[in-house]
């Protein structure tokens, strides 16, 4: 990796808006964008495919190792297959967070994700972009909101998208998935030590999107 090139690591838990705001700051300063839950979800695609367990850490490890992953503007070629819609279900969603625990996956994807940082510049998104896989990113945010406003965003986004979701279920579903990304192991859903918080709660996407530019401008001007 070359250390010259400007990295900034956006983590935080599901739902909370990391997506949405790292991607508009990736296109507003022209820079490359890593959607690392992708990279999960699709393991738990390929492998849900192929009938791996999510358990079996070995062979879903074994699995990502020979996948042919292709992000071309909106679609995730899987195979030269777009799956982009196929990832964004809430069961490969719940997936990716089980496949998510196993260190030799983790491992498995250390390079993949490596390779995104290339010039001019990467903002990275994901659970451990800070702390793991960019530890030397000049640009850390920890972006998050509270679990009932993260639930009534995920329930509007299926509503929009017609489809089925009851905010209950969804609730409960991410409590359940906090709980384990946070505390696996490798790699949990931690903020890094000189990372910024932000709390999106009563902020919009652009005000989220503003307050990471202006760090990242006073940042070049003043770096430290
Ligand atoms: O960001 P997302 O909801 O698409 O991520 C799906 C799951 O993938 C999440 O519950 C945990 C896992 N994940 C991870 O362990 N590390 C990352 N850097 C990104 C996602």
């Amino acid at each position: 990796m070359n250390a010259s090139i400007p990295v900034i690591t956006i983590d935080g838990p599901s739902a909370s808006g990391k997506g949405t705001v790292a991607q508009l700051v990736a296109t507003q300063l022209g820079f490359h964008y890593l959607d690392s839950g992708a990279l999960y979800r699709i393991v738990a695609l390929a492998t849900h495919q192929q009938h791996i367990a999510w358990s079996d850490a070995p062979a879903v490890a074994e699995c990502a190792k020979n996948l042919n992953i292709v992000f071309v503007d909106e679609q995730v070629l899987l195979n030269d297959k777009d799956i982009a819609y196929h990832i964004r279900t809430e069961a490969i969603g719940k997936g990716a967070s089980q496949v998510a625990v196993h260190a030799p996956l983790r491992a498995a994807l250390l390079d993949m994700q490596h390779h995104f940082c290339r010039a001019p510049g990467l903002v990275a998104d994901g659970r451990d972009m800070g702390t793991v896989i960019f530890p030397k990113a000049p640009l850390k945010v920890f972006l998050t909101a509270t679990t009932a406003v993260r639930a009534s965003r995920r329930y509007q986004q299926l509503m929009n998208k017609n489809q089925a979701a009851n905010y209950d279920d969804i609730l409960q579903d991410l409590l359940d998935r906090d709980a384990r990304d946070q505390n696996r192991t490798s790699a949990p859903l931690v903020m890094a030590d000189d990372a910024i918080l932000l709390e999106t709660d009563n902020l919009t996407i652009s005000q989220a999107v503003d307050f990471i530019l202006q760090k990242y401008h006073r940042f070049t001007q003043f770096p430290a």
